[in-house]
């Protein structure tokens, strides 16, 4: 189907995003972070969620704010506090889409007291977190499953080879060479690459509008 009411309805369909970064605990009072601010992911949401779906917006620290009766926000602090929430959602969502900035290594011990600083150098051994997008599509069954991809160089090759290597249905492509795109701003350019990997080039635009490109690609091809 392909006329315009199903092209611009999402009613009935349940939808899982990740967004923002996550904290990750060195001691009681210090953490590994990053500068995401979850905008992306937020923006997202409220597209959905104005498009008639039921919306499971599990976010990290974010000061980005949402109020809309079809989002159900999750609130979660580490990689692997939403990774279980992520899973907890999974299996009953039609779309999945991982936009968050997840911190890719967490301390390998948590310090139960403040660590003492001495004159002595610090070092803070780091172990992986577990890829969230990577599980989702070890066990996806009907769902559609969307990641991002943050590149600096080979930008093109390395999303092709995440989208594969994650078991993707689409993979955005942040393209962090342009001025005006990425974290801290309220900007974004993107590329979607699909599982037959073709790609669509977007211009610069505000992350509104880029939350629209995206939920129209991903209502597109589940129609198609
Ligand atoms: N992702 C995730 N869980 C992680 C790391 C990443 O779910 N522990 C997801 C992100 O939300 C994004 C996608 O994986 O949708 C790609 O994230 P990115 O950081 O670009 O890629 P990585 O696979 O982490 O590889 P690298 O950072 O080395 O480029
Ligand atoms: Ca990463």
């Amino acid at each position: 189907e392909n006329d315009i009411l199903s092209t611009l309805s999402l009613r009935g369909k349940k939808v899982l995003i990740t967004a923002g970064p996550t904290y990750e605990a060195i001691d009681p009072v210090r953490f590994i972070g990053n500068h995401s601010s979850g905008k992306m992911g937020f923006e997202i949401a409220k597209e959905a969620a104005n498009l008639g779906a039921e919306v499971f917006l599990i976010s990290g620290p974010s000061n980005e704010k949402i109020n809309h009766s079809l989002v159900h926000r999750i609130d979660v602090i580490s990689a692997e506090d939403m990774y279980q929430a992520a899973h907890k959602y999974f299996d009953t969502v039609d779309i999945a889409i991982l936009s968050a900035a997840v911190a890719d290594y967490k301390p390998k011990n948590v310090a139960t007291q403040k660590i003492k600083k001495t004159d002595a150098s610090l070092t803070i051994e780091l172990a992986p977190t577990k890829d969230i997008l990577a599980s989702l599509g070890k066990i996806k069954n009907q769902q559609f499953l969307v990641g991002f991809a943050l590149e600096t160089e080979n930008e093109f090759e390395n999303a092709k080879a995440k989208l594969q290597r994650k078991n993707l249905d689409m993979i955005v492509l942040n393209s962090l060479q342009d001025k005006g795109a990425g974290f801290a701003t309220n900007t974004n350019k993107i590329t979607i690459i699909d599982k037959n990997l073709n790609s669509t080039d977007f211009d610069l635009k505000s992350k509104t509008a880029v939350a629209k490109d995206i939920i129209t690609k991903i209502i597109q091809k589940l129609d198609a």
